[in-house]
This record gives structure tokens, sequence and C-alpha cells, in this order.
């Protein structure tokens, strides 16, 4: 008996490790693109299948289970990550049979066709701090462990269950060895979450963009160490390990965190990151430049054979995929959030990019001169957006207005700004004078995309139109 049982063991351990073989075959180091679809201008999903087939994208994730995109998708050899809204979150915790029927109407009329091959259970959840907020950060984890037996009853085992966090979960992430969770998520969130990860060998996704801590500091931090240039090195002071790049600072403090929790092995994978081509005056270093220089570089550690992995877990593959197909116009808040794409609406690229990696950076055209690096000093001004829909303007105008505390004193008859009687000088005062006075509780200047920031001075004559000085 003992020999047999031995001899099962060895049986048992020759199976897991080719299927842990398998496993990691399935994982490969194709770069992803996020297909976001918050535009009003977007190529159809026909069209933008085609796009991300040309691009030579390894994989492609939604925001929904769109299923017209599914449909399309099917018959392609990418990858599918598919998202439960958050909205839909705290139902499917509390009931098996909500878990159930979303599987079977979102992911049943497309598997196996469509590769389906992860299922995310909402969108930086724990990043929404209202109380009703709150209680879905506690219905996250039945969440998921409701969607993964709603895929078992199906007989579904390649499809892992994940949900996509951004680093504000992070208490601290500087030194990378500092790296904590935030103590009001360890225990009720985070703990529970890492044993499912751990237990359904899934992958802890984050969302990860160098580009924040940097444009919050660039006068801290290279902004050639935020591009992955490798030219500078940086050491972490507690166990000695040496950094070129903010990229794996970030990451490796999130590996800290967990390992501190008792999860040194979950495997890590980037669901989002890149960065911006364009955004407001009073957001440095969103360019062209960099925001090739960025995913040029990312591809090449990515996809380079053998796995490069992080300091902390070198040689590891990291699955990766881009934020965003496209630049999406619908986005609210801040202008960058409408410029992380890597194609125009009209589906031409906003620079060159390989995603296979092959292409040798040497070889890419000379990129525009980079003109924003430095944050902007002075004063700046919120105006009509050129090609702004006129029909719009009036409700925002009287928006802008309505918020009250003089915000429109100097464009009533007979005062300074009057004059012009034109919807546009007068929204473009309106937009300024709200920014300038509400800009310290939040305000932005977008209005739905009617608005843009200009350094240019619109005042006239007499009519001094209200700025914000940065
Ligand atoms: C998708 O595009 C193809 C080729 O351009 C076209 O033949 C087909 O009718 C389109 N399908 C849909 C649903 O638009
Ligand atoms: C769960 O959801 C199903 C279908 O939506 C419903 O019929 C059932 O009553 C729910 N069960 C509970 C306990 O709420
Ligand atoms: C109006 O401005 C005053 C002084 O700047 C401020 O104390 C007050 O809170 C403002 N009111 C509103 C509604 O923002």
């Amino acid at each position: 008996m003992r020999g047999a049982m031995g001899d099962m063991g060895v049986v048992a351990v020759f199976l897991i490790f080719s299927l842990l073989r398998l496993s990691s075959a399935e994982i490969s180091s194709k770069i992803g693109i996020n297909y976001g679809t918050l535009g009003d201008n977007l190529p159809s999903p026909n069209r933008s299948v085609v796009h991300i087939q040309a691009m030579k994208a390894g994989r492609v994730k939604l925001y929904d289970a769109n299923p017209e995109i599914l449909q399309l998708l099917s018959g392609t050899k990418l990858q599918v990550y598919i998202m439960v809204p958050n909205n839909e979150i705290s139902s499917i915790a509390s009931n098996q049979t909500t878990a159930d029927e979303w599987v079977i109407n979102n992911v049943l009329p497309f598997y196996p066709d469509t590769m389906i091959r992860v299922l995310l259970v909402g969108n930086e959840v724990l990043s929404y701090y209202s109380d009703q907020d709150r209680q879905m950060w506690y219905d996250l984890v039945p969440a998921m462990h409701r969607i993964k037996n709603a895929l078992k009853a199906q007989h579904i085992n390649n499809i892992k269950v994940g949900t996509p966090l951004a680093m504000d979960i992070m208490q601290s992430s500087f030194p990378p060895s500092s790296g904590m969770f935030r103590h009001d998520l360890v225990d009720t969130v985070m703990v529970p979450l890492l044993q499912f990860l751990h237990d359904t060998k899934s992958f802890f996704f984050i969302d990860v963009y160098p580009y924040f801590p940097w444009s919050g500091n660039p006068s801290q931090i290279s902004l050639d160490y935020a591009l992955l240039k490798g030219n500078v090195r940086y050491m972490d002071p507690r166990n000695g390990l040496i950094y070129t790049n903010l990229l794996d600072q970030m990451l490796d403090s999130v590996i800290f965190a967990m390992t501190k929790l008792g999860f040194p092995g979950i495997r890590i994978s980037i669901s989002e990151t890149g960065w911006p081509t364009a955004g407001d005056v009073e957001e440095p270093g969103a360019n062209i430049r960099n925001a090739a220089t960025y995913n040029r570089n990312l591809i090449q550690k990515i996809t380079a054979k053998p796995a490069v992995g992080t300091p902390a877990r070198p040689g590891v593959v990291i699955p990766t995929i881009i934020f965003s197909l496209y630049n999406e116009n619908r986005k609210s808040g801040p202008g960058t959030e409408r410029n992380w794409g890597l194609l125009r609406p009209d589906g031409t690229p906003v620079y060159d990019i390989d995603l296979t990696g092959k292409q040798n950076l040497l070889d890419y055209a000379p990129l525009p001169r980079a003109r924003n690096n430095m944050p902007y000093r002075g004063q700046v001004w919120c105006v009509v957006a050129r090609g702004a829909d006129l029909m719009k303007l009036r409700p925002a105008l009287a928006y802008a207005c309505g918020e009250g505390n003089g915000t429109c004193d100097a464009l009533k008859p007979g005062s300074e700004c009057y004059e012009p009687v034109s919807v546009i000088r007068h929204a473009s005062y309106a937009f300024s004078s709200y920014w300038a006075r509400f800009r310290s509780q939040g305000a932005t200047c977008y209005f739905n995309g009617l608005a843009v920031q200009t350094t240019r001075d619109p005042s006239r004559g007499s009519c001094k139109v209200p700025s914000v000085n940065l």
C-alpha cells in the first residue's frame, strides 16, 4: 500500500507539474489592449476588431460584456477579458442564481469560440468611497466566489476570475519594500481577495501608471525613470534591490504588500498602464514623445525573452494590457483622461507602435519634441472649445452661472463683459469665472467637452476674464 501510495504521489506530482506547464503556456507575454468605448466618434466594433488585429495585439480587455463585440471576436485568436460592471456586484454577491444567470447570459453565448480567458468582477472597486460604494467593497470577494462557482457549474475551467485594482489601495509604496495595503482594507477585503486568488490560481490585476506619481512630483522624480529609459538607478535601502524604473518599483510594492499578508506567490498582471499624449495646461508631460517612449519601452520589457520580471520577482512573465485603444472624448475629468489612446477616433495611429516588441527602438521615425515636460507656471483660462456644439453651450452657460457667488455678475446687461452679446464669449467668461472660483473645490475645465484650458488671455478692453494661477 505504502509503495502504491508513493507511486500515486509521483504520478500526482507529475500531473500537477504538467498542469502548471499547461496553464503557464496559456499565459503568453503578448501585449493586450484595453478597448474602452466612451467616445461619441469612435469606429464601429466591426472596424475596431479589425484595428486590434492589425496592431497584432494578443488580447483585448472590455469594460463590460458587450455582445456585439464578443460576437465579432469569435474565431479570432485574441484572448478576451470581460467585466461585470460595478453596479451588478452586490446583487451577484447576494444570490448564486444571479451569478449563474450572468455567466449564462454573458459567457455561454460566445464561449469557447470567443476565447474568453479572464472574467473581471468590477473595475477599480476600492477606489470609490460613498457609503454605497463601501458596501460594494465588502461584496466584491463574495461576488467573485459566486462567479467562479457559476463558471464551474458550466464546467468552464480556463477562465480566470479577478478584479482590477488601482494603486490607491496602497497605504505605502515607497520604498517598495515598505509596500502595504490600506489599513481599512486589509482584513475586510484584501486577505479574502488574496486567499481567493491563491486558491483559484488567478492573478492580482493592477492598474499601474508611473505617469501619475511622476506628474504629481515632476521635480522630484526623474522623467527618464518614469519613462522606463533604464538610465537611472535606485536602491531600496531595506533589501538592496536595485530599481531602474518607476513601474518596477510600483509593482514590487504590491508584491511586498501581498507577501506581508502571507501570500508571496500570487502572480501579477497589469490590467492597465500607459501614458497620455495630451492633456490640460496644468498636466505636465502629457505628450506624444513621452507616450511613445513609455509604451515602446514597456513593450520591450514585457515581451523580452527570457522574461525580465521585476527586482523582487526576476524572470516572471507579467501579462500586460495597455490603456488604451482610442482617445475617448466622453470621459470626464482632466484633459489627459481623453488622450490615452494609441489610435485617434478615425483609426489612424497617434504614434507608431509595434505591440509585438520585435521592432528595434532605433528604427522608429523621430518623435516630435516634448514641449510641456516642465510644469506650467502662470495664468490659465477656461474657454469654449473649438467646434463646440452651440446648442449645448446655452445650458452649460446657465449651469456655470447658476452655481452662484457672483460668477457671472460681469455678464449682466450694462456690466463690463455684457457686450458683445455672444453665446461663445459669454460662455468663455462663465467657464473661466466658474473654474477660477470653484477649482479649489474640485471643479474642472471640462463642461462635457465644451471647454478647454488656454494660456491666451481672452480679456478684452474693460472686460477682465478671471483666471486660475498655476
Ligand atoms: C463588418 O465589416 C465587413 C467588412 O468591412 C462588412 O462586410 C460587414 O457587413 C460588417 N458587419 C457589420 C455587422 O457591420
Ligand atoms: C435570486 O435571484 C433569483 C433570480 O433573479 C430570484 O428568483 C430569487 O428569488 C433570488 N433569491 C433570493 C434569495 O433573493
Ligand atoms: C462664495 O465665496 C465665499 C468667499 O470666497 C465663500 O466663503 C463661500 O463659501 C462661497 N460660496 C459658495 C456657494 O461656494
